[in-house]
């Protein structure tokens, strides 16, 4: 079979190359390879055909784009984890501009905004403070890794380059004591097996770690023991807990959670100059961004942007523990927090209470379900006391009080409901944190439609040597200039 050559001329939402086939039948059609950077020109084999394109995989680089560097981790090529390593960090933060620049033009049509260059990380590796690594078992022998891409195949690696070092040596530790103790690993096909998963976080600001287990059943065998050896081998582990996930589910963490040893979160320490410095108290099921030190930069820009005043409200939509919330309460008269998850929410509360902050609310449910009642007055606020917060203090439709929203929903965007009802709170400004842009150009087409328009875009790079994106956008009301 003739070799099929195609030039590569950008990069996707997904990392892939975009080119075009250069010559036979499929000339000039659309190509997306994998690993390849723009200005390559590569052979490749087909690996599937849809209508108006193609994917391959390449066989062979006939001629070397600008900005190809060499991986830094053995199994770049073959792990799921991140697929940008093989390009100049340069390289990615410019294309991740794009990425932005791309998503909004085709889903959104906006084409008049400046998408300002993307914020360098200040760590490109081991910056990862969580880690999730599934364990499986090939010829009889524990192997745990990262899937392969788009795949539950487990490439065996112990030794992201991704993960902060102290998260990576939690996942060592506890992989040899699953081979020592002869756990038998998880497996997807038969359901049968106990370990699925193990689970690390650091909070790089205080050196606090974490290890979870994630298993198949309600008990490891000589849990204590197991608990105890792991915290006398590794220094700060302030935390050991089970999960116990016994659905046939691709979701890594159960609903329920053990603690063997230690206490059941980890603190860190975030913040800036600009910001202060808070304190934050993290459990297993709880959000925290993985890239704590570009997380105070999302944080800075967000608040920035958001112009935050004394007299001010402040809708945190989406909390999780309550970092934006909490930041935000310093700057303004009042803060709020909305978020689904019962631990994070809790770990808000406690939180507030551990930083001394008192002008917050925090509010557990869906945003598009609390919002609305809010607005209508269907619901009230307490502040941390428990003390009802007036409804003439809270903004909203009707209320002379201004305010602020800032939301930072998960990859999937927000609900149309919970936009419509942050529309009618009719704050002075609406701040979207976003790490999708796809999603994110979805939502500025329902915003658009409320009477919103985007004013300010600011991508930062929360996740170098993947194509992942943060987006800081902020929305003005289009009658205001
Ligand atoms: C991207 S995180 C942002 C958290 C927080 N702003 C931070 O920086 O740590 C999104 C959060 O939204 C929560 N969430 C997801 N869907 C939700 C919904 N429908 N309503 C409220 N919270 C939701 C998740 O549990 C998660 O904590």
């Amino acid at each position: 079979m003739s070799a099929n050559r195609a030039q590569v001329t950008g990069l996707n939402h997904r990392g892939e190359g975009v080119g075009r086939v250069l010559s036979g039948p499929d000339k000039g059609l659309v190509v997306f390879l994998e690993s390849t950077v723009p200005g390559d020109v590569v052979e490749y084999v087909e690996i599937e055909r849809s209508k108006g394109y193609l994917r391959g995989r390449v066989t062979e680089i006939l001629e070397h784009g600008p900005g190809r560097v060499t991986e830094p981790c053995r199994v770049a090529r073959e792990c799921g984890g991140c697929s940008w390593q093989h390009l100049d960090y340069g390289l990615q933060l410019e294309w991740k501009r794009r990425i932005v620049e791309e998503a909004f033009a085709r889903i959104a049509k906006i084409r008049d905004l400046e998408i300002r260059p993307c914020l360098p990380s200040p760590k490109i590796l081991g910056y990862r403070n969580k880690v999730e690594v599934p364990v499986t078992e090939r010829d009889g022998r524990i192997v745990a890794g990262f899937y392969r891409p788009y795949t539950h195949q487990v490439v065996a690696s112990q030794n992201c380059l991704l993960e902060h070092p102290l998260a990576r040596e939690v996942v060592s530790e506890m992989v040899n004591l699953i081979r020592a103790r002869k756990y038998r690993a998880y497996n997807e096909r038969t359901g049968r097996g106990l370990v699925r998963h193990v689970v690390s976080r650091v909070a790089p600001g205080t050196g606090e770690r974490m290890a979870v287990l994630v298993i198949n059943g309600r008990t490891v065998p000589g849990e204590a023991t197991l608990a105890r050896e792991l915290t006398e081998r590794l220094p700060g582990l302030v935390s050991v807990a089970l999960n116990i996930n016994m659905e046939r589910t691709n979701v890594i963490l159960g609903k329920t959670v053990r603690v063997i040893g230690g206490k059941p979160y980890i603190e860190d320490v975030l913040g800036s100059e600009r910001l202060g410095h808070l304190k934050f108290r993290i459990s297993p099921h709880s959000f925290y961004q993985v890239n704590s030190e570009q997380a105070v930069r999302l944080y800075e820009e967000a608040l920035d942007e958001a112009g935050i005043g004394p007299d001010d409200i402040v809708y945190d939509v989406y909390s999780g523990i309550g970092t934006i919330t909490l930041f935000a309460a310093r700057r303004a008269y009042q803060a709020v927090g909305i978020e689904e998850i019962a631990p994070a929410v809790k770990d808000a509360w406690k939180n507030a209470e551990i930083n001394g902050i008192e002008n917050v609310s925090f509010i557990e449910g869906q945003a598009e379900r609390v919002l609305p009642a809010l607005s209508q007055g269907r619901l009230g606020l307490r502040d941390p006391r428990g003390r009802q917060i007036r409804a003439a203090n809270l903004g909203g439709p009707g209320s002379a009080a201004s305010g602020v929203v800032i939301l930072d929903p998960p990859r999937g965007g927000a609900d149309e409901r919970a936009l419509t009802a942050i529309s009618k709170f009719n704050p002075r400004s609406i701040v979207y944190v976003s790490c999708n842009p796809a999603t994110l150009a979805r939502d500025l087409i329902a915003l658009d439609a409320l009477g919103w328009r985007p004013t300010y875009c600011q991508p930062i790079d929360m996740f170098p040597m993947t194509p992942h994106v943060e987006t800081v956008v902020l929305m003005s009301r289009k009658e205001d200039k």
